[in-house]
């Protein structure tokens, strides 16, 4: 191991060698607290040629290789074990914007370029990157990719692999695998990139990424909603999609109790409409053209559903500072959670037409199984996407409570969402959280696919080891 490490650091250089890892605990431990690492050593190489010499290097050592990115994720899969023996390749030095391609509406970046910056490099052009999430300050582009990340806007955009048009990836033998024609026709035998989005580093590390871009919208509208509940917020969206088509970018909902959460443990949060029995919904749409025009026809829309009864109030953000302060309420739901003793998250997808009943039925199985405990609901309903959370009953001491009780809570709400068709990680992935879970739950001869391929890629199973399968 010693020699490997020597040779590890004359690749990446002294600056890209990190072996004092008493200051390194960010990067060796989860962001949720769940899981603590440790690493041979941490490196942090600056090309896709540094990057593939020193996997290379580490396979040929038997040396398990462990891909991160920002580090945001929310199950695990970008944190060493605890065997000290590992490599954590962390890639925030890869984060060069190469190119935007202004005609080809596409952009070129290296796997550490953080969302933000990639978002910022693309706007500088009038040109839109579309994936936007809590997190997008801090996670990166490969992170995205390696975990086909959701976030605020898929029900326009869709997820991360619908914005891929192309990757380049270091394989666990140091090859480099490069489809980066940024083509939008290729119909040449199997897609392969497909292969490693949303591998979560399993099959190999994502070095530089092509993604599509957009046409920045010229006009957008925010508007805050109070709905009496899930059921509501399903038929407005309905209502919108039916009167103003594709241009509704975000629909999320935010139940009682998430948004009391929010208002009581975060500075500075407001509810905008002055009611604490209702249920919120926050949507924004963007278009092109006439800013008014659009004003108009959603403030019918939002009168029909008035009248209708599906919808208590609305507030559309009149300066961008409101608008922020709207997303603020959605977007501090997970802080709130966690400076509140944190929670059993969830991330479940069910079809749309499900999704009421489906919580409703989850709601009364917990409240019986686990009397006293508080629900956290809130997502993507636009994506058919909750985040159905659960906490502790709030006389019990938090730590004790979640770690005595998750697993049984988690299996009982992933459960009933494949039980309904649905997916027990709509967006946040596997990693070394519910690798149990998809063993349980997963379908065999899929899982009897996903090991094939594993074993093809990486026979010797030291592509981020225990995370996925
Ligand atoms: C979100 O929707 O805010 C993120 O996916 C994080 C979470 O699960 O809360
Ligand atoms: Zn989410």
């Amino acid at each position: 191991m010693r020699e490997t490490l020597k040779q590890l650091r004359s690749i990446v250089g002294n600056d890209g060698f990190i072996t004092d890892l008493s200051t390194a605990e960010t990067l060796l431990n989860d962001q949720r607290g769940l899981y603590v690492g440790h690493a041979a050593a941490i490196v942090q190489p600056r090309t896709t040629a540094e990057l593939a010499k020193a996997v290379r290097l580490c396979v040929d050592a038997g040396i398990g290789v462990v891909p991160q990115g920002g580090n945001t994720g929310y199950c695990g899969g970008a944190t060493p074990d605890e065997s000290g023996t590992e490599v954590l390749f962390n890639l925030s030095r890869m984060a060069r914007v190469i190119e935007i391609d202004k005609d080809g509406f596409s952009m070129t970046a290296q796997a550490g370029v953080t969302l933000a910056a990639a978002q910022q490099a693309a706007a500088k052009h009038q040109l839109l990157l579309p994936l936007s999430m809590g997190s997008e300050a801090s996670c990166q582009l490969g992170g995205n990719v390696s975990t086909n990340a959701g976030g605020l806007a898929v029900l326009r955009y869709g997820t991360t692999r619908e914005l891929v048009i192309g990757l380049e990836v270091v394989l666990p033998d140091g090859r480099v695998w490069s489809d980066m024609k940024g083509l939008r026709k290729d119909n040449t035998g199997y897609d392969l990139k497909q292969l490693f989005i949303g591998a979560e580093g399993s099959l190999g590390i994502i070095s530089t990424v092509q993604l599509r871009l957009y046409p920045m919208p010229n006009s957008r509208i925010t508007a805050w909603l109070s709905i009496s509940n899930l059921a509501a917020a399903v038929t407005i969206l309905g209502l919108l999609r039916k009167e103003l088509g594709d241009c509704i970018t975000s629909f999320e909902y935010i139940s009682r109790e998430a948004l009391a959460m929010v208002v009581r443990s975060i500075p500075g949060c407001r509810n905008p409409i002055d009611t604490t029995e209702d249920h919120h919904a926050l949507v924004e749409l963007s278009a092109f053209g006439d800013d008014a025009a659009l004003n108009v026809e959603f403030e019918q829309v939002l009168m029909g559903g008035i009248e209708q009864g599906v919808i208590g109030d609305a507030v559309i953000a009149q300066t961008e500072e409101q608008r922020l302060a709207f997303w603020k309420l959605r977007e501090m739901i997970p802080s709130a959670e966690k400076q509140l003793g944190g929670s059993v998250k969830h991330d479940v997808s069910i079809p749309i037409s499900e999704l009421c009943s489906y919580t409703e039925d989850a709601s009364i199985a917990m409240k019986a199984s686990f009397p006293n405990c508080g629900l956290s609901i809130y997502g993507h309903v636009g994506d058919g996407n909750l985040h159905f959370n659960v906490l502790p009953p709030e006389h019990e001491e938090s730590d004790v409570y979640l770690r005595g009780n998750s697993v049984a809570i988690s299996d009982l709400i992933h459960s009933m969402a494949t039980g309904r068709n649905g997916s027990f990680s709509a967006e946040h992935g596997i990693g070394k959280l519910k690798r149990d879970t998809l063993e349980k739950l997963g379908d065999p001869v899929g899982l009897e696919l996903m090991r094939q391929i594993k074993a093809t890629i990486d026979p010797r199973g030291l592509m981020n080891p225990g995370k996925v399968l």
